[in-house]
């Protein structure tokens, strides 16, 4: 029979299981050569959401990451989540949402890491260096399509796991996965998916993690917040066909002269928003962030280097991160219906369509956002006395997402960077839009964290994406120790 004392020691030994941080990460080191494989055969599917013509690819793509986890001995499930109307009334089904349990200890605390397996469009002839979609390493870099913008994040969450199981130790955490395929379209039936099961698979959810998003600097960051996004669409429409400008010009008021006009009012050339209200509805930046600023790691002139600049729109590094991350901004993307082939061509255009988006920050109300910019775009038209006719239409509308730095989720990922990089991270923002952090927030009331791995320099959505080897191996790395991170917070009872 055995002494209560020597059998309560021996619970404690077993429970208070030492973390092998050194022997997991070298077991990440010596497979290296395996994940970049992994990420090769995954960079090789183009699962381009934006082109209907990929959705195969999209499908298959979705079916491998399923199959992955299933291998590793997920609970995996494939969630429909509706279908997308095509112009002419056909239908086409989204990518099914990938989800995944490995473990349900109730006295372990439960995480779920999101990621996306879609990629922005690519082609050769965009100006890459390199096959985008034929992953490929040079001075340390993997270059492809995805690389960074989410594949290999995704991965080294798979390898993290995988680590743990290949080495017989135990998962600290119960973590589960939900893998999409319609990012870099709006996350298309997400919202809705998320919503129907926040009784069902998220109820047992502690914490969320998103690594979706890069580094500020060569030093590692923990991200709190993102902008939102308005997408407004600007239609003028005039004569009832295209006109030849030798005929008809001097006679006809010209549509794309009106949408010109009227887009030059939305921002002077120093960056300041002329739409009434925008400005007004912004946060004051506190003292405390200002200083926090001062001390992030960023060298303004890589910066430019790396963008091909000689001037920025600030000059010194606390304007500039405020208005990367914490002020509204309005960008003109492009115009339907323009002429834009190489050459000339003598054309009236009889309806243009402009394409813009304001940025969103606290405390700014997308709907409210909507309103100022509709009545503001028809006021200053209305200026020109024109008789074409313009119409505004908001498609998008993503709100911002801001976490509390203070929380002991934020303390794990603070210990995590602290153990792989023995260096304290930077708190940053993001200045782009990852419209599910605000509805994980909304929805399942869940804290959230932004882990990101990726570099700063990774060209997210341009020609030559990249993750870099470093930041690929060292991630998995940092996702290995943050679950045991996650695993010392105290549990609420
Ligand atoms: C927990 O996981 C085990 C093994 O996968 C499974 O048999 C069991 O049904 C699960 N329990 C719950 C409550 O989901
Ligand atoms: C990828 O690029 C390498 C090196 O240029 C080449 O050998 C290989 O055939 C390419 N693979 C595919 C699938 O195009
Ligand atoms: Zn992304």
């Amino acid at each position: 029979m055995m002494f209560p004392a020597l059998a309560s020691i021996l619970l404690l030994i077993s429970s208070a299981r030492s973390f092998q941080y050194t022997e997991l990460a070298q077991y990440v080191d010596s497979h290296q050569e395996e994940y970049v494989e992994a990420l090769r055969d995954w960079v090789a599917i183009e699962s381009d959401s934006s082109d209907i013509l990929r959705r195969p690819d999209l499908h298959r793509m979705m079916d491998v990451v399923a199959q992955k986890l299933q291998l590793m001995g997920g609970t995996v499930q494939l969630v429909q989540v509706g279908e997308q109307e095509l112009p002419g009334g056909q239908t086409l089904e989204f990518p099914k949402v990938v989800t995944a349990e490995f473990g349900n200890d109730t006295n372990k605390h439960t995480v779920c890491a999101y990621g996306h397996v879609d990629v922005q469009p690519a082609k050769l002839e965009d100006g890459w260096a390199t096959d985008p979609y034929n992953l490929t390493e040079i001075n340390g870099n993997l270059y492809g399509r995805g690389a960074s913008d989410n594949k290999a994040p995704v991965l080294a969450w798979i390898h993290a796991i995988e680590t743990y199981q290949a080495l017989n130790m135990e998962l600290p955490v119960n973590v589960k996965f939900l893998i999409e395929g319609m990012e870099e379209t709006g996350s298309n039936g997400l919202d809705a998916m998320i919503l129907a099961q926040r009784d069902t698979f998220f109820s047992d959810v502690d914490y969320i993690i998103i690594s979706d998003c890069g580094w500020r600097s060569r030093r590692p960051a923990l991200t709190y917040g993102t902008r939102g996004n308005c997408y407004f669409f600007a239609e003028v429409e005039g004569p009832k066909q295209d006109l030849h400008s030798g005929v008809y010009g001097g006679v006809v008021i010209e549509p794309m002269t009106d949408l010109i006009g009227i887009l030059d009012t939305l921002i002077s050339p120093s960056g300041k928003i002329l739409i009434p209200g925008i400005r007004e509805a912004v946060a004051p930046l506190s003292d405390e962030e200002w200083k926090m600023y001062q001390d992030i790691e960023f060298d303004m002139n890589y910066y430019k280097e790396n963008i091909g600049v000689s001037q920025l729109m600030y000059n010194n590094k606390v304007d500039l991160l405020a208005h990367m991350w914490r002020y509204p901004t309005v960008s003109i993307h492009g115009i339907q219906g323009a002429f834009s082939a190489s050459g000339t061509k003598t054309v009236i255009p009889a309806k243009v369509t402009a394409k813009f988006s304001i940025r969103q920050v606290p405390n700014m109300d997308p709907a409210l956002v909507k309103k100022q910019v509709t009545d503001y775009l028809h006021s200053v038209f209305a200026k020109r006395k024109s008789p074409n006719k313009l119409e505004v239409t908001m498609v998008i509308g993503a709100k911002p997402w801001l976490a509390d730095t203070q929380h002991p989720l934020y303390e794990a990922g603070k210990a995590a960077v602290k153990k792989v990089f023995n260096i304290d991270p930077d708190l940053i923002r993001e200045g782009g839009t990852i419209p599910v952090a605000k509805t994980f927030q909304d929805v399942t009331g869940k804290s959230i964290i932004m882990l990101p791995i990726g570099g700063f320099d990774d060209g997210l959505h341009s020609q030559n994406e990249k993750i870099s080897r470093y930041n690929y191996i060292e991630g998995t790395k940092l996702f290995i120790a943050f679950l045991n991170e996650v695993s010392q917070i105290k549990m609420s009872v």
